[in-house]
């Protein structure tokens, strides 16, 4: 699949409807890119520039610069845990260490399965619901280690579903 695929023309559609020009669309476009592919690979960046009309290097060089775009492959749920200071005084430095541990990954690693990628980030303006993380853009707020052990036991009884 591609982003030239059915399910995207709407999306593609909306986001040059928002402006001016198509080139000021790439940063949605880059969105959708990430989601087909899972980061922003190659071939998601000669899309983009394609629909944009632009030079793919602009186009890499703007996925580059923000960081909520991910340059290599991540595993289907994309863990970005803040360990910033307003979360470290909330334990977070210590939930962050337990959650590597659970999942068996180093900061940036990927669980074996391609399921889980964990990473720390610094604020994401969460900082009263510390421990808190954000999946795949969604937030998680007030976690400790039983309610990720839940949540990651039922993604991965999803997954296993998801195979049969
Ligand atoms: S310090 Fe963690 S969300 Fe602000």
């Amino acid at each position: 699949m591609a982003l030239s695929d059915k399910k995207y023309s709407q999306r593609i559609e909306a986001a040059f409807a928002k402006y001016p020009d198509k080139r000021s669309a790439v940063m949605p476009l880059l969105y959708l890119a990430q989601e087909e592919y899972g980061w922003v690979s190659p071939e998601g960046i000669q899309e983009v520039a394609d629909l944009c009309d632009m030079d793919p290097t602009q186009v890499q060089s703007i996925a580059g610069f923000y960081t909520m775009y991910s340059e290599k492959p991540k595993g289907k749920y994309w863990l970005q845990v803040c360990t910033d200071l307003a979360c470290a005084l909330r334990g977070a430095d210590e939930f962050y260490e337990e959650l590597k541990a659970e999942l068996g990954v180093e900061d940036g690693g990927t669980t074996e399965d391609g399921l889980f990628t964990v990473e720390h980030v610094m604020c994401l303006a969460a900082c009263d619901k510390a421990p808190m993380l954000q999946c795949n853009f969604h937030f998680m707020e007030n976690l400790d280690m039983d309610k990720m052990r839940a949540w990651i036991a039922e993604k991965r009884a999803e997954a296993a579903k998801a195979k049969k």
